[in-house]
């Protein structure tokens, strides 16, 4: 069910949009006249998404920072909070790599799920060397997908980022972002049910008894593999910010924690000087 007229308002024109891409507002529903086969289309799109499918699955995709990027059970629906971590991190390898901008840089996108973070920072610094890891293989599917659509080139793997394997990658990275899974399983009862219905649970849940195990982790990657003058950074559950930023201690190192527009606290970030 929609929430509120601005969020039907928003639904509706991603129906639209799915039909005509001339079709990006309500107005046009008045102003233009849809024959009979793309009402039957609307009305369809309309009728799943009202029995609770997730708008960007039925259209079948979304956007990202000014990508368009397909989406659909393979993978987490990229969120606008999402865009903004990524702009944390662009921002801090700028910080990070300060008197070095025109060498280039390596980064890793940790849990890279449709690819959004990572092919939008490729979009953004095209000279960068971008990989991009999931344990799921068709979160890995559906990311080279989208790769390939928007003819940007990334290295792609599969992997535990809870395995220490990544660590021993050859080289060092000067950059590594992720959003990880974040939700402790007992939130599941209370989440909106075209989340927990239609977006793998991989991709969403962490045990109760270890909400920080990826962040965990992320440190102890970038012990051994960030470079000095490196950046990371992390979206985090809200209730769990002001923690990861405890637990990413790192000799030389700074942390802080972000907040979004909406004035949470959604992200860490920590450069190693
Ligand atoms: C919250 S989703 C984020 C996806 C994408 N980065 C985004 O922001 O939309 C987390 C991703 O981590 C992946 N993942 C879960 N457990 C993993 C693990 N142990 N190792 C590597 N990736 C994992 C999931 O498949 C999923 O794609």
């Amino acid at each position: 069910m929609c929430a509120s007229e601005r969020e039907c308002r928003a639904i509706a024109d991603r129906i639209m949009a799915g039909v005509d891409d001339r079709s990006r507002t309500m107005l046009d529903v008045i102003e233009r006249r849809y024959d009979e086969a793309e009402l039957n289309t609307i009305a369809a799109a309309m009728d799943r998404v009202v029995r609770g499918e997730p708008v960007q699955h039925v259209v079948g995709w979304t956007e990202f920072r000014g990508l368009r990027l397909a989406c659909g059970p393979e993978a987490l629906i990229p969120r606008p909070e999402t865009e903004e971590v990524v702009g944390w991190f662009l921002e801090g390898m700028d910080e990070a790599m300060k008197g070095r901008e025109g060498r280039g840089a390596r980064v890793v996108d940790i849990g890279t799920g449709s690819g959004c973070m990572a092919l939008a920072i490729k979009a953004a610094r095209p000279s960068w060397e971008v990989w991009a890891v999931d344990q799921s293989e068709r979160a890995l599917a559906l990311a080279k997908r989208n790769a390939a659509d928007l003819g940007l080139e990334l290295h792609w793997a599969a992997g535990d980022a809870l395995d220490s394997s990544w660590f021993h990658w050859p080289g060092v990275f000067d950059g590594i972002v992720s959003n990880p899974p974040y939700i402790p399983h007992s939130e599941a009862e209370s989440m909106a049910t075209h989340v927990k219905e239609h977006e793998p649970g991989m991709a969403l849940f962490v045990p109760d008894e270890q909400p920080l195990c990826f962040y965990e982790a992320l440190i102890s990657g970038a012990r051994e593999r960030l470079a000095k003058g490196g950046c990371m950074v992390a979206e985090c559950h809200t209730d769990f910010t002001q923690k990861v930023a405890d637990c990413w201690q790192l000799d030389g190192a700074d942390t802080e924690v972000l907040c979004d527009l909406q004035g949470a606290e959604r992200a860490v970030r920590l450069i190693r000087h």
